[in-house]
């Protein structure tokens, strides 16, 4: 039988009790509270059952139907790996770093590697495959999601959660929608129009969801347009179930539920993480069940609810292949994540070919805590990682620490220690050495947002240190962008990211050139705070839960799109990143494909060592703004390839009839419009392009799946 049937005979044969098991889920400490229930909200029996089969330390447990062989869901965090303080696991790169890499096939093996450690940990729901565009650069999670770019990040998420999923478990896209600052993010409410959305926030979910078929979707805690996302009939049942076909259920994000019969009519499927256990009493049974008797919701939404939620399990193999406690090979799982790091770190500038290192005889390291471990992001996607766990000032380093792999890398060389506290000292080791390397550290969390200055002292410790040595090397470990006012002054810089638990090899082999860079810039990095869309984040500094109003009012021109539109020249652009090699593009030609445009080009590997680069092609309207974009280009496809040097491939791209139109709320229709498009290829939306043309009759179609254009 197919998961559609599977589904809904399972439903056919259960009570409403066990409907209403499925819909509640249990937060770690509501496992642990689970007994102060009285027992006309969770009976004795059920109590007992959360308490003994939750995984201990994750971040939520449904129960199952033993009786008819429906497996509990055993949830836990997150997109870098498993998050559970009892249980040591495997980090990869942060999700920013891995979208950096521009192949899908980084967060899909990475994803597969985090899927094998959560089934063989015991649970067969990951709440990863962050999605949100970085619209605010400050936000404090973007480093848990995929850039400023709707195709990147759709494609680098969708992946991730394709290679999560290829374990037989489910995986959840999160936090739906526009959810893009952290400041007051229970209450913010988000004024931006259905246009804007379509194109930018939503349509990297409808990539992601097109591409790695998540179970389960998570909604987030703030309102859009006035509505909480979580009781959103808009984005839940028009946008997501209506008019993208999604099969699977939405789970709230922790708390996000602010009724009964609201949330359940306007489209969750399953009230995460808090049942029964605070005052909130719509997180409990008997006022679910008092809505279906009162009517207030109908008997066959909750089927529908079950019927989602089922439809996953089935779908993506958690029932057919339940989860048992397996030994974890640690050694092959950090190569993997080795390589995503290897394939991400983004060489942002390198004058003089000071990079790779060679013959140096002695090198001064500072700050950083380089001879410690590599940064990791803070909030539930912060791991307990294998092998040492590092906290300094209540962050988690990830046991790579750089100086150490430097070392191994650079056996001859003398390479000696500074931390970095005092800006002389280090400038004074900095001058006695023939190279400098600078680390600075950029510590990002969910919960609240970042500054772009570097914390503390660092920026004056880059100025000091590129003073006292004209060869001054900055590795930036930051969850996304930062300022860097002494860019100008220092000979080289890599942006690390946080990348992961590998992190510090990485860094060492792309610097001393047994790696080639191959990560391009996921997000625009800018040059100052006049730059920004809104110079000040709503709520920064309010009490939590405060009531907080944004308006996007530069809807879709997000990232470089508002950087084209104003005219601003960013400090690095998207889509920027050196290598040790040299590539050159040509013979473009751009095609007509039913309603999309099919390109073709050839690159060449001109340079001496073999490396990777990434291919970007953008597209724009003769006249974009008669035509209504809103910037006057669009990223419309990407590919990264490996070259020898000297070798030459041919390339063959297809760029989505989506990212030609614009979306049409009246009637739900994309809408391409006749004339003349653009095709601009290089590798750096600043950089120099090869360019081509192509005509395009006037076309639309409808915007929903289900609906006959
Ligand atoms: C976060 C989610 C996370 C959940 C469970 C929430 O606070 O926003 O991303 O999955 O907690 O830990």
């Amino acid at each position: 039988m197919s998961p559609d049937d599977r589904a809904r005979s399972a439903v056919a044969a259960m009570t409403v009790d066990e409907k209403l098991r499925l819909i509640f889920g249990y937060s770690d400490q509501a496992v642990t509270e689970v007994s102060k229930v009285p027992d006309e909200v969770v009976s004795p029996e059920l109590k007992a059952y959360v308490q003994s089969r939750a995984v201990k330390g994750s971040a939520g447990f449904v129960p199952g139907v033993p009786r008819l062989g429906i497996p509990d869901q055993t949830q836990t965090d997150a997109s870098i790996g498993v998050r559970n303080s009892l249980i040591p696991s495997t980090a990869l790169p942060s999700s920013l770093a891995t979208a950096a890499s521009f192949d899908p096939e980084v967060p899909r093996a990475g994803g597969a590697m985090i899927g094998a450690e959560a089934r063989a940990t015991g649970h067969n729901t990951m709440l990863a495959g962050g999605a949100n565009l970085a619209r605010e650069p400050r936000n404090g999670r973007n480093f848990e999601y995929t850039g400023e770019d709707p195709l990147l990040a759709g494609t680098m998420a969708g992946a991730l959660i394709e290679g999560i999923q290829s374990n037989g478990i489910i995986s959840t896209i999160k936090h739906y929608a526009v959810n893009d600052q952290e400041s007051e993010r229970t209450t913010l409410d988000v004024t931006i129009s259905a246009e804007a959305m379509r194109q930018s926030d939503l349509l990297a979910f409808e990539i992601a969801i097109e591409r790695g078929s998540p179970g389960s979707v998570m909604c987030s805690y703030n309102l859009i347009n006035g509505r909480w996302s979580c009781e959103n009939d808009y984005l839940l049942n028009t946008v997501l179930k209506r008019d993208w076909g999604f099969k699977g259920f939405v789970m709230s994000d922790w708390g996000a539920v602010h009724s009964t019969a609201a949330a359940a009519n306007n489209g969750l499927d399953q009230f995460t993480g808090f049942c029964c256990v605070t005052d909130k009493p719509w997180f409990a049974p008997p006022q679910f069940k008092a809505a279906l008797q009162s009517g207030a919701i109908p008997q066959s939404r909750l089927d529908n609810m079950a019927e989602r939620i089922l439809w996953a399990l089935f779908a993506k193999g958690a029932v057919d292949n339940p989860t048992k406690p397996a030994p974890i090979d640690y050694a092959a799982h950090a190569t993997v994540s080795q390589n995503a790091a290897e394939e991400s770190l983004v060489m942002l500038k390198n004058d003089g070919g000071l990079l790779p290192l060679r013959g140096v005889k002695s090198i001064a390291v500072i700050g950083g805590n380089a001879d410690k471990g590599v940064l990791a992001g803070g909030g539930s996607s912060d791991v307990t990682p294998v092998g040492e766990v590092i906290r300094i000032n209540d962050r988690t380093f990830l046991p790579s620490a750089p100086l150490v792999e430097l070392k191994r890398e650079l056996p001859r060389a003398r390479i000696s220690f500074d931390a970095g506290m005092n800006p002389a000292a280090a400038a004074s080791l900095a001058a006695a050495a023939d190279v400098a390397i600078v680390f600075v550290t950029q510590y990002d969390s969910e919960g609240y947002d970042g500054s772009l200055e570097l914390e503390g002292n660092q920026d004056a410790l880059v100025a000091a240190v590129a003073k006292a040595n004209p060869k001054t090397i900055v590795v930036v470990e930051s969850g996304g962008a930062v300022f860097m006012p002494w860019a100008a002054r220092v000979t080289s810089i890599l942006e690390a990211f946080y990348p992961g638990i590998r992190g510090g090899s990485a860094i060492a082999r792309i610097l001393t050139g047994k790696v080639n860079p191959s990560g391009h810039l996921p997000i625009s990095f800018p040059a100052s705070s006049d730059q920004l869309a809104h110079p000040a984040l709503a709520g920064l500094g309010l009490p939590g839960d405060a009531p907080t109003e944004v308006t996007y009012d530069e809807g879709a021109a997000i990232g470089y799109k508002w950087y084209d539109l104003k005219q601003f020249r960013p400090l690095f652009s998207f889509g920027h990143g050196l290598s040790y090699t040299r590539f050159a593009f040509s013979k473009l030609a751009a095609d007509q494909d039913g309603n999309a445009i099919r390109v073709s080009f050839w690159i060449q590997n001109v340079g001496r060592r073999r490396g990777k680069d990434v291919a970007q092609v953008y597209v724009a309207p003769s006249d974009w703004k008669k035509s209504g974009w809103e910037a006057p280009k669009r990223l419309g496809a990407f590919a990264k390839t490996d070259l020898k040097p000297g070798e030459t491939k041919r390339i063959e791209l297809t760029i989505d009839a989506r990212l030609l139109a614009t979306y049409e709320a009246a009637g739900n229709k994309w809408h391409a419009k006749a004339g003349t498009y653009r095709l601009m290829l290089g590798d750096a939306s600043d950089g120099q392009m090869q360019t081509a043309e192509v005509s395009l009759p006037d076309y639309a179609w409808s915007a929903s799946k289900v609906i006959e254009p």
